[in-house]
């Protein structure tokens, strides 16, 4: 046996949903770089989930179904209201979600049509769940969804109240577009490790919601903007980050374990970030975000993932600091969704072996003996 510790290059499984081959990143085989500047999230949903993109009337059904089916059951916002207040989001989501599998009368129908409508209902819920605690915890009423609006414009009109500007619908769905899948990272791994005991979608999405918390993986985002913050002038970039190479910290929002020349979503980002903190007049994040980028490279030969400039793109939104891992969730939805379908269809039990290192030829020894 050979041990590969954090599985490093190790193929779990086939798919055939999202590739990274020689740094580029492709949903359905197409460039990233060409559903960003043309796609709409739905599309790429409907790409994630049937390999292929959605002709018109395929689209319309699936925005209409997601609209349909947004309506949160009465009972989980009731029970959010209940949440501490000074609880992580993260934390809050993966309770929520964990209560919607709770008035699913499908959530332990295993046929491929009834986990197609549960992923409908999970795209279209998540967003209301996340608005709804971001509110709650604030002494404000939930806002409820319009079956009308895309999931970027309705997240947005939930959380605010009021309608979001076009400017601020665009970026966001762009945004939700680019960490909506990324074959097997930690998160999607963990669903698809649930799900392959033959368990419920729901506990699968409740395992990947705990992995993405982490900040190591999707955590990073709202780390990159406490680092910011922490900085606080361009001045004070190179003394900051000097200090935490020194001490052997990690810099949130840089290094990959598949990408070692750049992550492809982080120019994106980067770009929306320029524009964006110029507009709402913080273009100080920018600065300090480049100049990070370029210190860390120099000095460390790492490039920013996607977490770096989405932290100033969410901030520029409006967005508060922990909101920003459950809005990744929001993304991702369609991923996990779209990898546990997988899964099911060609399913065998994720087991794999542990090297054993401890004690061997040990006995039992009576308590008052030892
Ligand atoms: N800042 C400083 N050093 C870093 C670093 C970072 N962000 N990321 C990796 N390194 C260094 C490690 O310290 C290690 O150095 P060493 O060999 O001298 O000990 C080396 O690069 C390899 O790092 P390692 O943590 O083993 O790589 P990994 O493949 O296991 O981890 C990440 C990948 C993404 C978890 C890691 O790069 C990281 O922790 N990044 C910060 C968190 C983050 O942005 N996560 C979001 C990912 S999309």
């Amino acid at each position: 046996m050979t041990t590969t510790k954090g599985l490093e290059g190790v193929v779990a499984a086939q798919s055939s949903i999202c590739s990274i081959i020689d740094g580029v990143l492709c949903y359905g085989g197409i460039n990233i770089d060409e559903l960003a500047e043309n796609a709409t999230f739905e599309e790429v949903v409907y790409l994630l989930w049937h390999g292929v993109l959605p002709k018109r009337d395929q689209l319309s059904a699936l925005q209409k179904q997601l609209g349909e089916s947004a309506a949160v059951p009465q009972e989980v916002i009731d029970s959010i209201r209940t949440y501490p207040r000074d609880v992580h989001p993260m934390a809050a989501l993966r309770t929520a979600v964990s209560s919607l599998a709770l008035y699913d009368k499908e959530a332990q129908d295993m046929s491929l049509e009834a986990n197609y409508r549960k992923s409908i209902r999970l795209i279209a819920q998540t967003p209301v769940l996340v608005a709804a605690f971001a509110r709650i915890r604030k002494g404000l009423e939930p806002v409820a969804p319009n079956p009308q609006f895309s999931v970027a414009q309705n997240f947005l009109y939930m959380l605010n109240g009021k309608e979001p500007t076009g400017t601020a619908i665009k970026a966001f769905d762009t945004a939700l577009i680019l960490h909506a899948d990324h074959e097997f990272n930690a998160s999607t791994f963990a669903g698809r490790v649930t799900v392959a005991t033959l368990t419920d979608i729901y506990s699968g999405i409740v395992s990947a919601i705990g992995a993405l918390k982490g900040p190591l993986h999707g955590g990073a985002n709202e780390q990159v903007a406490a680092m910011l913050d922490e900085i606080g002038t361009i001045d004070n970039v190179e003394p900051y980050i000097r200090k935490a190479l020194d001490n052997k910290q990690k810099i949130m929002g840089f290094g990959h374990r598949v990408y070692k020349d750049g992550d492809p979503r982080a120019k994106w980002l980067r770009q929306m970030s320029k524009e964006l903190t110029q507009q709402v007049g913080r273009e100080e994040l920018y600065q300090m975000s480049i100049k990070i980028e370029d210190l860390v490279t120099k000095e460390k030969g790492l490039k920013p993932n996607v977490d770096f400039y989405s932290a100033s793109v969410y901030v520029s939104l409006g967005l508060e600091r922990d909101l920003f891992t459950p809005i990744f969730a929001i993304s991702r939805m369609s991923g996990w969704t779209a990898h546990i379908m997988e899964q099911y269809e060609n399913n065998r039990l994720i087991r794999p072996r542990a090297e054993y290192i401890g004690p061997v030829n040990q006995h039992y020894v009576p308590i008052d003996q030892r």
